[in-house]
């Protein structure tokens, strides 16, 4: 779908650009950050970038933001995938620079795109994965309000050895009380 540009106090988010294939190549190039990525091995090419992203811009229950910072550095992604019948979208995110974690900003780009899905898009329910050793991730989806629901035990096989993951979810009402 088409999204709106949203404003937070330090990120903006944008509508996804074919411009920013080269991005996220780059991003999907680094371990550090697709070690907490279901794509995780074989980074795309360029062309499979561009694909995907005009993919993406052309599905109706797709939103997905480029964050910025306010001055300016493309820094990271934030989507959801939305069932409309459901009213439930599934929400994803990723700062593919690590010199920008742990500065809340993924946390305001978080609170940005779960408040244009309750309020703009009036879904229900929004929900997510992350894995069990993504400590920073889950910090972050509780502050927006996301709470834990579930745990996969071992469903991850990486670098040898079993990983949990975590199932989190939000509600609207949860979301209005905060
Ligand atoms: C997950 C992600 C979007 C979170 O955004 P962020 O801007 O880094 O998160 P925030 O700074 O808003 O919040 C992170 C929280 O974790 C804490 N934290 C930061 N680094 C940490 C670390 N190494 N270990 C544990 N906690 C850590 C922070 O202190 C903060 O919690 P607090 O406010 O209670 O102190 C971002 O780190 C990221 O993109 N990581 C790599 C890819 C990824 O994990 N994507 C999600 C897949 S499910």
């Amino acid at each position: 779908m088409r999204v709106p540009i949203l404003k937070g106090k330090n990120i903006v988010l944008r509508p996804l650009r074919l411009s920013d294939a080269p991005a996220f190549c780059r991003w999907f190039k680094n371990s550090e950050v697709t070690r907490f990525l279901k794509r995780y091995e074989d980074p795309p090419t360029l062309q499979e970038e561009r694909k995907y992203i005009q993919e993406q811009n052309r599905k109706r229950d797709n939103a997905q933001w480029i964050i910025m910072t306010t001055d300016g550095a493309m820094i990271g992604t934030v989507g959801l995938t939305i069932y409309p019948v459901h009213r439930r979208a599934v929400y994803g995110i990723f700062i593919g620079d690590p010199r920008y974690w742990g500065q809340g900003l993924g946390t305001e780009a978080g609170r940005l795109a779960v408040a244009f899905a309750f309020r703009r898009l009036r879904l229900h329910r929004i929900e997510l994965r992350v894995y069990a050793y993504n400590i920073r991730g889950m910090k972050s989806y509780k502050k927006i309000g996301f709470r834990t629901e579930g745990r996969l035990r071992d469903h991850l096989y990486r670098d040898g050895t079993y990983h949990d993951e975590i199932v989190m979810g939000i509600l609207r009402s949860e979301f209005r009380n905060l």
